[in-house]
């Protein structure tokens, strides 16, 4: 962006919408999803019917999911952190049993192996993608390790070929094969070697909460596989356990299903709109040089969840956060830094794991910041965002000479 355009944008004033980081909403709701709603609670408020998902949109939304991803099942539940939970739950960990799964995450993944008794171990990130690196994946299994829960992190898929690959080269000597299990929530719509995410792997755990690609009503998750008996065991699991074993209660609503249908049917186009605004801010952004723009792999298509970028190593931490700082207190330009790596930034997470450090990830947590990125967001908008960052960047360089 040369100067005088850039001034231009920034004169003419901040956007109508004061984008969040990492927005509130963060697909678009229009008159269908009222409609289906209202439809739908209709349909409930009869003593016959209720707010069951089976024999409803319930039963309908877990085919569409199943058939959007190009998987045997679908089953839906009330949040990814549950669906995380009952993954680790199907893996029956025994004390000292090991997960592996990056630090470079949200706290859910390692939360749950926790939970449910087992030691996180984690792992580093590819530098470029901010996805699980292979190499490091497998220089840390060990006998006790039981499965890779790896993060499609902000939206890009993980490797899944090269850590499926792993997972058989290196089984469990009783378990046989390590399990890979992907944590998709904020990946909805993304795309790994022309196949949906969510159809590689033992299983995959989706979110539907506020903030992610598509929303069933602010919560909500679905885990897709093609395991039957893992499928039956999930189900089982959602609701006190069946005839025969330990469950609790996590379904979602008939209502969270009906709309869930309808923004499925536009996820395609959330995530068109979102990689618009990701190639359109790239094209502005990608000559700084003390900025790294997000890197698609060529097999991959990107969901652009976040818009995650990297500033140069030198001015990682302090001057990271001075440039957050500055594009909020210069120009109203939200960021989040999405996520430090969580074995350090999280106490309890911390404790877990004692004394370890994982140079890549801390590096990339200490540089990495993510400008805010929705499906609605205008090209004007766009443009004010990325010329407040061009700006900021040259008040710290002419600091810096
Ligand atoms: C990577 C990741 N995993 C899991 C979760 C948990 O999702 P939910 O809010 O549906 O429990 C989130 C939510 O922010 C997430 O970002």
């Amino acid at each position: 962006m040369i100067n005088s355009e850039r001034r231009d944008v920034l004169l003419q004033g901040r956007p109508s919408i004061d984008y969040a980081g990492e927005p509130s909403l963060g697909s678009v709701y229009g008159e269908e999803e009222i409609e289906a709603a209202i439809l739908s609670i209709r349909h409930a408020a009869h003593p016959e019917r209720g707010f069951r998902i089976s024999g409803s949109e319930g039963e309908l939304f877990e085919a569409d999911i199943a058939d959007y991803v190009g998987v045997q099942h679908a089953i839906t539940i009330n949040s990814a952190g549950v669906g995380l939970d009952m993954a680790m739950m199907s893996l029956d960990l025994e004390p000292g049993d090991e997960v592996i799964c990056p630090s470079i995450n949200f706290k859910a993944a390692p939360m749950a192996i926790i939970g449910q008794g087992g030691t996180w171990v984690p792992c580093e990130v590819d530098p470029k993608t901010l996805q699980a690196d292979p190499a490091d994946v497998e220089r840390r299994i060990t006998e006790r390790t039981r499965a890779i829960l790896t993060v499609h992190m902000n939206g890009l898929s993980s490797p899944m070929d090269e850590l499926l690959e792993i997972a058989q080269r290196r089984p469990h000597p009783i378990h046989g094969p390590l399990k890979v299990i992907g944590d998709a929530a904020r990946a909805a719509g993304g795309a790994y070697k022309g196949q949906p995410i969510g159809a590689k792997g033992w299983m995959t755990i989706f979110s539907f909460h506020t903030q992610k690609n598509m929303t069933t009503l602010g919560e909500g998750g679905a885990i897709t596989t093609d395991d039957d008996l893992l499928a039956q065991r999930l189900i089982k699991l959602r609701f006190f356990g069946g005839s025969d074993g330990w469950g609790s209660s996590y379904p979602m609503t008939s209502v969270q299903a009906a709309v869930g249908r309808v923004q499925l049917r536009k996820l395609d186009g959330f995530i068109d709109a979102r990689r618009r605004v990701a190639e359109a801010r790239t094209a502005m952004l990608r000559d700084i040089p003390e900025l790294t723009v997000p890197y698609e792999p060529p097999d991959c298509r990107h969901s652009y969840y976040l818009y995650t970028m990297l500033v140069k190593r030198e001015w990682a931490g302090e001057m990271r956060n001075r440039l957050c700082a500055m594009l909020r207190e210069l120009h109203h330009v939200n960021t989040i830094i999405a996520n430090p790596p969580v074995h350090s930034a999280v106490p309890f997470l911390q404790r877990h794991v004692g004394d370890l450090h994982l140079p890549i990830s801390e590096d990339i947590g200490a540089r990495l910041f993510c400008p805010p990125m929705h499906p609605a967001m205008s090209e004007e908008d766009n443009r004010y965002i990325c010329a407040a960052i061009w700006d900021v960047v040259e008040r710290l360089r002419a600091e810096e000479a």
